[in-house]
């Protein structure tokens, strides 16, 4: 009898455990809008009992709000975003979506793979930026969500066909947003092809984590010893310089306006910092890429990933003329900052950079974090 009432209690405490988990995160969906082109797209709420939440659509795969705890128990939704699906469409600059083929620049919009030559278009002066006219963030995306392991899954599928955009290959690409317990919101890629190609996908979200008017009080570590100088239209030069005793030293925590207007070619020719930090590979694997924290809102941002570099861009195009969501404003200069994950710039064409080549039988596979927390 007693082991009865003991074996009891096991199960009732056992169950009131699983119910806990299975109520810890939640996924909801509806309907968002319908494209131009006549596609509905719909808006997936991922949530936490801890208070996060992110809206994320199925086009573009773009992350349109991020709440997030701050220090006196309130929530700051930390990302830039457009108020409907018609602003998105009109072209923001990228808020909150998913890139590709291929994240950044590939200089003059071409490249050259087993002897044959591709064209790209031409959509950043001379080179070709974030996948071209259509790239991944403007596509709608099929989507599935489940509950997997006490997570909130989204799964975003999409096939982009073999020269879409001018790219070889029957791309199948998957992107999956899971959000868990603990705060962390993790993007894992994987893309499979049926000729050679190149992949750098990413993700665009700009973050302001107080939603101040510039992100110049955000302090930056980047777990970065070196950085990519670039040429006049932001291409690496195809050497890796020492952060040392530049502006662009972020080894330890430094406030972004700090160094910003301090006269160097490099700032210059990036309005600002526009540049790839390469990643200390001491540690390969997922690990520490970069750490963000604002004192007012007390809320930090860590970004973990296998990626060899991140993109560390200080919004320097945003010019006043992006409508603010929830707002009769508009998003100024610096009011975000993108911390985009990925290989390097132009890779296709610089040879002593890591490949970024995938091959019929490879699978690309890949994957971010972006944990918050409060500064302690
Ligand atoms: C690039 C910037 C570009 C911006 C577009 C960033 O990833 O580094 O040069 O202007 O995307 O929104």
């Amino acid at each position: 009898m007693k082991n009865l009432t003991l074996l009891l209690i096991l199960f009732l405490g056992f169950s009131a455990c699983k119910q806990v988990e299975k109520k810890a995160v939640h996924i909801e969906k509806e309907y968002y809008g319908t494209t131009k082109e006549g596609k509905e797209v719909d808006r997936y709420t991922l949530s936490n009992d801890s208070g996060m939440k992110v809206h994320i659509i199925t086009f573009g795969g773009i992350i349109t709000h991020l709440y997030v705890p701050n220090a006196t128990g309130g929530l700051n939704d930390v990302v830039l975003g457009c108020d409907s699906l018609s602003d998105y469409e009109k072209g923001s600059p990228y808020f909150g979506a998913l890139i590709g083929r291929y994240g950044n620049r590939i200089a003059d919009g071409t490249f050259t793979l087993d002897d044959q030559t591709y064209s790209l278009v031409q959509n950043d002066g001379k080179n070709h930026l974030h996948g071209g006219t259509k790239g991944f963030d403007k596509v709608v995306w099929d989507a599935s969500s489940r509950i997997e392991n006490g997570k909130a899954v989204l799964q975003l599928n999409y096939l982009s066909k073999d020269m879409e955009e001018g790219y070889p290959g029957n791309l199948n690409t998957e992107v999956t947003y899971t959000l868990s317990k603990a705060n962390i919101l993790e993007v894992s890629y994987r893309a499979t092809t049926d000729k050679k190609t190149v992949l750098n996908l990413t993700q665009h979200a700009y973050f302001n984590l107080s939603g101040t008017a510039d992100i110049l009080n955000h302090e930056l570590k980047l777990n970065a010893p070196h950085y990519l100088p670039v040429d006049e239209t932001l291409i690496p030069t195809g050497e890796i310089a020492s952060v040392a005793g530049t502006p662009f030293d972020f080894t330890s925590f430094k406030a972004i306006g700090r160094d910003i207007k301090k006269e160097d070619i490099q700032l210059e020719r990036g309005l600002g910092y526009d540049h790839c930090w390469v990643l200390d590979d001491s540690n390969k694997g997922l690990r520490s890429a970069a750490i963000l924290q604002e004192v007012n809102s007390g809320i930090q941002l860590e970004v973990f990933t296998d990626q060899p570099a991140i993109q560390f861009y200080s919004g320097n195009f945003l010019d006043g003329t992006n409508p603010m969501k929830q707002s009769d404003s508009f998003y100024n200069y610096r009011s975000g900052l993108c911390l985009e994950t990925q290989h390097f710039p132009n890779s296709p064409n610089q040879a002593s950079f890591p490949s970024t080549e995938l091959s019929p039988g490879e699978v690309y596979s890949t994957k971010t974090q972006f944990k918050f927390t409060l500064i302690n």
